[in-house]
């Protein structure tokens, strides 16, 4: 197929307070097994839990995120769910992007067999998943958009890219984002300023995806560079930011500061967020006026990016960075355009590697 057809995210919310409509929302879904809610770990104990809708056998199941969602885990949710209930009715996960992420890949594992591993890479999914719907605590990843979820497996850090992937409904609510702690925040929220720079600045760029990283980028923007201080006004752009720059690189790709970061993400556990700030710091010669206004805004919002995070590194531990990164071929071909594996040799992606 020449154009990419999409499949996008069933319904979408947003609002301040539309949390509340969860009920309503997700009633005509109720079939015979109960609703699962997935609650980043975070909320433990937080009034939001009191919040939550449950119903008959519902239950609510906190998920660990001090490290990024692991195909094991997923895999051991699954197995807890089947064990506990046989079917369920759906799931809905309350999070950052690592619950997100983790809701859509139980979601799709309650209904194809084997290990989720099995199904990182593009569309090798074949059976649509239970209901799953997805709402952000944080904004940035664009997670809640996406038709993939990332998950570190046995070999490899891949998505489980396919139709049956975005959820089928959000709800943005901003109020749901107030608390987060500032370096959190931050980390996340340039996720979304780098995909909008990746976007804008590849060669997969159209107008579709042009349109969208434009106004993401304005958005972020106005956060992190224009405002003085956090408001709830903050929370209601960046959560737009978040999901229009996950529309954006739905139509085309991340780039090199996503590949170098998947990189350092596999061989060192470093998140997503903050890895991109690490990596993106230091690409002055593939995105430079990007690299200047995202220095400005570490320097203006106080934020510490960590230096020197590969000092000391073996060979072979460089060799399977440079090894994952350059498995991103669809983000290098982006970034650099066709003639990618010439520009980006492992020599090159060594010494880009010895400077984070
Ligand atoms: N599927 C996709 O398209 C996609 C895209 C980008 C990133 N990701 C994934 O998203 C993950 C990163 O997500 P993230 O940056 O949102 O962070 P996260 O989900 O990993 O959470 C980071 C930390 O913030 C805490 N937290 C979450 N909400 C909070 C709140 N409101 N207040 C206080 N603390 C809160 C969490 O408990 C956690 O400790 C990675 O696993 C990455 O691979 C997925
Ligand atoms: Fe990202």
């Amino acid at each position: 197929m020449k154009f990419r057809n999409f499949k996008m995210v069933g319904y979408v919310v947003y609002g301040r307070g539309s949390f509340n409509q969860l009920d309503e929302i997700i009633e005509p879904e109720r079939k015979e097994g109960p609703m699962i809610f997935l609650v980043d770990h975070f909320f433990e104990k937080k009034p939001l839990v009191t919040r939550i809708p449950l119903r008959g056998a519902d239950k609510i199941v906190f998920a660990d995120v001090t490290h990024e969602p692991k195909t094991s885990q997923v895999d051991k949710l699954v197995q807890q769910l089947k064990n506990e209930f046989g079917d369920i009715s759906g799931i809905i996960g309350i999070g950052g992007g690592s619950t997100l992420d983790l809701a859509k890949a139980v979601s799709l594992m309650m209904n194809n067999p084997g290990s989720s591993a099995d199904y990182q890479g593009w569309d090798l999914v074949k059976s649509p998943g239970v209901y799953k719907a997805g709402i952000p605590t944080l904004s940035g990843t664009g997670a809640e958009v996406s038709r993939t979820t990332v998950l570190t497996g046995p070999a490899k850090k891949l998505g489980m890219n396919s139709d049956f992937t975005p959820f089928d409904q959000i709800i943005l609510d901003p109020e749901l984002t107030s608390n987060a702690p500032v370096n959190q925040r931050f980390y996340t929220g340039m996720d979304c300023y780098i995909h909008c720079i990746e976007s804008l600045q590849g060669t997969y760029l159209n107008e579709f995806s042009k349109s969208y990283g434009e106004k993401a980028l304005e958005l972020c923007r106005k956060v992190f560079v224009e405002k003085n201080n956090w408001d709830d006004e903050s929370d209601d752009k960046l959560m737009m930011a978040s999901y229009a720059g996950g529309m954006s690189i739905a139509y085309s790709q991340v780039g090199v500061a996503h590949a170098v970061s998947y990189g350092l993400s596999y061989l060192l556990g470093t998140k997503h967020g903050i890895g991109n700030c690490i990596v993106f710091d230091k690409l002055e010669e593939y995105y430079p006026e990007g690299v200047r206004e995202f220095k400005y805004m570490v320097e203006k919002n106080k934020i510490e990016i960590p230096q020197q995070v590969t000092k000391g590194l073996s060979d072979e531990q460089f060799d399977a960075m440079i090894n994952v990164s350059l498995g991103m071929k669809p983000l290098w071909e982006n970034a650099l355009g066709k003639d990618w594996e010439k520009i980006m040799t492992r020599k090159k992606l060594r010494d880009l590697y010895e400077k984070l």
